[in-house]
């Protein structure tokens, strides 16, 4: 038996094909755009993930003749994405994507609005699902009369696969729409949102079965036997599976076009007024919080644009120890903030700067600032009661020692590095695939080997503090002008 596992990113989609016993035997990749066509907007077409996971099963199947023994399948996705489809089952719209930060008001309207944070457990942040339904209610009314399912781009993939509308709950968790603590559609925050029950999709936990690969894609694939698809999960949550962050004490920081910090918890524990997120686990009775901020490798891949050099050029050019931070700070603003500040219309900005500064200082500065804002969640996860004596570390930005050095530092926590192979999205999507089709979680949602742990550096521990308070105070100066 052979399962797959497909990460949505928002870049591109991976595909990874696992064995029996979930050891990966080889992954393909596929890329697209994000449209960006208005200032603070974030849209992609559906069609090209289809396009996307089509090419990347093709290429797998070419490749891997253990493809042939497909018997389950896992969608991960980037999370919070509105995928509106009329009657028929087709898009009316193109995505509006998790960074997407139009619906600023409609959030913040439902956001007022005392039971829907204590029904949702979170902060209604402009990136979810349902203040962008209300933005398309109040600005797209001709669409949003048409529509009669509302799907997460994974729940959309699952969809492809199964002709199914099932979603799970921890990408759901992530709508503004779902009771988190009862995992359940909530009619008051339904209609809070201009909802009906029956254009959400069913509820499935992340490790059961959703549906099975229909008859037509078989035929295309080549295959005969039964393949089951799992609920699947939102890419934090797949992450966390990939990881294996399923308990208390367990977490990962993830260094991608967002930043995570993530934390499994045992039990619901909605901290909201901490701008933290709260949301189901991809497995039933778990849950999970993580602090997210908006640009993390984008704040580097933005510097690298403006200099013309690559990312991994600019974090070399520092070498591997640490470096006392200078005068220079970087707010990692660059679209707004979710955790801490729960703020759309912050941008971000350097302060400090002098006719001393060099190149090289402004990559650690960037460094620096998202280092900070990881701590701020940080800082909010712990007043929310998660505790971590050590993280993994992974996503684009976990390649540069120097970050990760850094970043340990400033949390004062040892962070792990997976040995080289598979730990992310993808894999914990193809677990949760086994696990529809069988498998038991304890079995298969293990953590990785350890390739090596990087410590806080105990002297810069100070100096990183007392840079942590500038960078937190050259934020409450630049919102007194913004
Ligand atoms: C989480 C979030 C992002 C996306 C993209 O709330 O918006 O992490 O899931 O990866």
């Amino acid at each position: 038996m052979a399962y797959l596992g497909i990460d949505l990113g928002t870049s591109g989609l991976r595909a990874l094909l696992v064995s029996d016993d979930g050891v990966p035997i080889g992954s393909c990749s596929k890329s697209f755009d994000v449209s960006r066509p208005h200032d603070g907007w974030s849209e992609q077409d559906p069609n090209d993930w289809v396009i996307a996971l089509e090419g990347a099963v093709r290429d797998l199947r070419d490749q891997y003749p253990a493809f042939q023994n497909l018997t389950g399948i896992g969608v991960a996705g980037h999370m919070h994405g509105a995928t509106l489809l009329d009657d028929g089952g087709q898009v009316l719209r193109p995505c509006i994507l998790w960074n997407d930060t139009r619906a600023q008001t409609q959030a913040a309207g439902l956001d007022n609005d005392e039971r829907v944070r204590a029904l949702s457990g979170n902060i209604v942040f402009p990136g979810f699902t349902a203040p962008k339904m209300l933005w398309v209610a109040q600005n797209e009314p001709e669409v949003f009369n048409k529509v009669a399912k509302v799907l997460l781009p994974a729940a959309y993939l699952n969809y492809y696969l199964t002709g199914e509308f099932v979603a799970d709950m921890s990408d759901s968790a992530g709508t503004s729409w779902l009771d988190v603590g009862a995992r359940n559609w909530s009619t008051y925050l339904l209609d809070a949102g201009q909802m009906r029950r029956d254009q959400m999709p069913r509820l499935v936990e992340g490790s059961q079965s959703g549906g099975t690969l229909r008859a037509e894609l078989m035929a295309d694939w080549g295959l005969a036997q039964t393949v089951t698809v799992a609920g699947g999960a939102g890419d934090n949550a797949a992450a966390a599976c990939g990881i294996g962050a399923m308990h208390e004490g367990q977490g990962f920081v993830s260094l991608g076009t967002s930043g995570v910090l993530l934390a499994a918890r045992d039990g619901y524990h909605p901290a909201p007024q901490t701008a933290v997120h709260t949301f189901c686990h991809a497995v039933p009775d778990q849950w999970y919080q993580m602090g997210v901020m908006l640009c993390a490798t984008d704040s580097l891949n933005w510097l690298s644009g403006i200099v013309g050099k690559s990312p991994q050029a600019l974090t070399e050019e520092l070498g591997e120890n640490l470096h006392a931070p200078t005068e220079l700070r970087f707010l990692p603003y660059l679209s707004g903030e979710r955790t801490p500040h729960n703020d759309a219309h912050i941008r971000g900005s350097f302060t400090g700067l002098s006719t001393r500064t060099t190149g090289n200082d402004m990559t650690q500065a960037v460094l620096e600032g998202v280092a900070f804002g990881l701590c701020d969640s940080f800082e909010a996860l712990v007043a929310a009661g998660a505790k971590f004596d050590s993280l993994f570390a992974i996503g684009g930005g976990a390649a540069s020692r120097y970050w990760l050095r850094l970043i340990a530092t400033v949390l004062d926590v040892p962070l792990h590095i997976p040995t080289s192979g598979e730990f992310g999205a993808a894999l914990g999507a193809a677990r949760l695939g086994m696990v529809a089709n069988g498998a038991m979680v304890g079995d298969v949602m293990v953590a990785p080997d350890i390739d090596e742990t990087i410590e806080p550096v105990p002297e810069m521990r100070d100096v990183m503090r007392q840079s942590h308070a500038a960078f937190q105070k050259a934020y409450a100066g630049i919102k007194a002008i913004q």
